[in-house]
């Protein structure tokens, strides 16, 4: 229960919401109380009649007895369309609530997902993410509407019947209820057994979730490798795994319902008993024991929600426990204020940068520094640590020690999000939305932007030939993460993208790889033209996108082999003339 006092804000948030439910509960309860007791009035009252049936020469009598009668059916019909009216105004109120508390808690995690770090999501399963804000949140809401009310209609109900049923006959009522321990009983034993089963169920539905979602997210390659059936026999596996834990569990629930209807039966089977006994003392009328019946059908509900409100808020429980594992995870430390300045001169020192998972750095003694307006190029083979560089400079990764400065200014005093509105960035995988053409090279800018501007940034990203082909130019829809692009396309799509930007740090990591030779030197010449003035960053794996950088940093397994011009580099370093004659020769 205790992961669901996470829960309480949102309570007091619809406090008034949930009383106004309350108060329903209590009259809906109130008015089907009445309903017992007008029956037993109509059927003593009925009885009488017959039983004297000599009256009926006196005719007024037989017809006022008769108006009784039909006045007390009236009053159950009565007693029960107000029972049913506050019923529904329970239901409009509690259901209600749960679905606004539903919506602001989906909103709520939306929002930590959004503000969670790289390291976060590197670590966890997109499917696990979609699960937790999708069928956890619904079990809680399940917690917070029918619990919640089933809960309040128990107690009031329960109290309410016994109550009466206590002022009728007190020693019949203790032999009625005397199942009632049992029942308690049995539910806490399934309820438990329910609990377990529940969580496994959730947790193989995660992975099913992760399963299903990788499955489709990776779909070319699988038929590609013809990896089809594989994938469905291991789809298949988790399914039968999925399907044999919820068959235990509704095995539970089968044996659940009968036994209750069978403890139920032996206090009905009590009540005629005990009940005709108490009629021929003359201690009881015939009345009375329908009335009891009534009253007792009116407890099995209860008592048997009882058990199911027990088992949604164990299940609730075990989900909020997981929801809250992810709203208790660390965000990326934001604690600047200023905004972001017209610096002069970024510097950054890291001693070392070491994956968590990783049992060598990624990057050792990086000392690097650029000036706003320049060309920087960084280049070195693969896996030698250029784009965790980028994502350092980035702030997508968190520095391990080390500084990071704007004109001897920690980074840190900048907000995070005003830092991010001054760059630009193109990462080396690239991403598209399932949208058009347009809206994707929107993304990156104001969405007042001009067409003029869409023009200009996919004619500097050499897009223009490409998209004239297209059967509805700018307004194509791409497909999801843009499938119906070449690789190429994609990645100069994602450059329009930035270039979109109005940023002052214009940071390209390997974007041009997938562009052949003669393109690339003509996307370098335009972006050259296009941000004039601005600060660019570039990563590439080849020299030749870089070699009219202002300066190149040569990185070596992770460090920082050398620095310079191209021309320098090359008389002076043998790693990077290595490189470019190597380069050269295979051009
Ligand atoms: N998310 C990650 N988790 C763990 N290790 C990583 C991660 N990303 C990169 N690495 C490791 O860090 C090292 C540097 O990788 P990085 O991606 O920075 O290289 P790169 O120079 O960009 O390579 P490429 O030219 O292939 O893009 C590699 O050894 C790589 O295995
Ligand atoms: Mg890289």
């Amino acid at each position: 229960m205790s992961e669901l006092a996470s829960l309480n804000k949102y309570l007091i948030r619809y406090k008034w919401l949930i009383l106004l439910g309350i108060v329903c509960v209590v009259l809906s309860n109130l008015f089907a109380i009445y309903i017992p007791v007008f029956v037993r009035l109509g059927i003593d009252d009925a009885l009488w009649i017959s039983q004297n049936i000599s009256l009926i020469e006196n005719n007024l009598l037989y017809e006022a007895a008769l108006q009784t009668v039909l006045g007390f059916g009236l009053s159950i019909l009565a007693a029960a369309l107000l029972k049913g009216v506050f019923l529904f105004l329970m239901r409009q109120t509690l259901i209600v609530t749960s679905r606004n508390i539903e919506y602001d808690q989906k909103n709520e995690i939306f929002q930590k997902y959004e503000r969670l770090g790289e390291e976060f999501y590197r670590n966890h399963y997109t499917g696990d993410l979609m699960s937790r804000i999708s069928e956890d949140v619904s079990n809680v809401r399940m917690y917070i509407g029918p619990s919640i009310m089933y809960f309040a209609n128990i107690l009031f109900s329960f109290v309410m019947i016994v109550t009466q049923m206590l002022m009728i006959n007190a020693s019949l009522t203790a032999w009625v209820l005397l199942p009632l321990p049992f029942l308690s009983y049995s539910i806490y034993v399934v309820s438990k057994k329910i609990n377990v089963g529940n969580k496994r169920i959730q947790e193989q539905l995660s992975q099913i979730t992760t399963k299903a979602q990788e499955t489709f997210a990776g779909i070319r390659i699988i038929k590609s490798f013809g990896a089809e059936r594989h994938f469905n026999h291991d789809f298949f596996e988790s399914g039968k795994v999925f399907q044999s834990k919820n068959l235990a569990l509704a095995k539970i629930n089968a044996i659940f319902f009968p036994l209750m209807t069978l403890l139920m039966g032996l206090s009905t089977i009590l009540v005629l008993y005990i009940g005709g006994w108490e009629v021929k003392a003359g201690r009881f009328t015939p009345g009375n024991v329908a009335e009891f019946i009534i009253y007792l059908n009116m407890l099995i509900w209860p008592v048997a929600s009882l058990g199911w409100t027990t088992a949604l808020v164990q299940k609730a429980s075990a989900s909020q426990k997981r929801i809250n594992e992810f709203l208790d995870e660390a965000e990326q430390p934001d604690n600047g204020l200023s905004p972001f300045p017209d610096f002069h001169q970024i510097t950054l020192k890291l001693p070392r940068y070491q994956y968590l998972d990783k049992d060598f750095p990624a990057l050792q003694e990086v000392e690097v520094q650029f000036k706003k307006g320049q060309f920087i190029g960084v280049v070195g083979k693969t896996g030698s640590g250029k784009s965790t560089l980028i994502q350092l400079l980035t702030r997508q990764l968190e520095m391990q020690g080390g500084t990071f400065e704007v004109d001897d200014k920690s980074i840190s005093e900048y907000a995070l999000s005003a830092f991010r509105s001054k760059i630009a960035y193109v990462q080396q995988d690239t991403f598209l939305f399932s949208d058009t053409l347009r809206e994707n090279i929107l993304f990156g800018s104001e969405m007042d932007s001009s067409e003029e501007e869409v023009q200009k940034a996919i004619r500097f990203a050499s897009l223009d030939n490409d998209i004239a082909q297209f059967p509805k130019g700018l307004d194509t829809i791409i497909g999801e993460r843009g499938v119906s692009l070449s690789g190429g396309q994609k990645q100069r799509m994602s450059l329009a993208r930035a270039l979109m930007r109005d940023a002052d740090i214009y940071i390209f990591d390997d974007c041009l790889s997938a562009v052949d030779a003669e393109t690339e030197s003509v996307i370098i010449e335009r972006l050259k033209t296009a941000l004039k003035g601005k600060t660019i960053i570039m990563s590439s794996h080849r020299i030749a996108p870089v070699l009219k950088a202002d300066e190149i940093w040569v990185l070596e397994e992770g460090r920082i082999a050398a620095k310079g011009n191209h021309e320098m580099l090359v008389e002076t370093n043998e790693y990077y003339s290595w490189l470019f004659e190597n380069q050269s020769l295979e051009s």
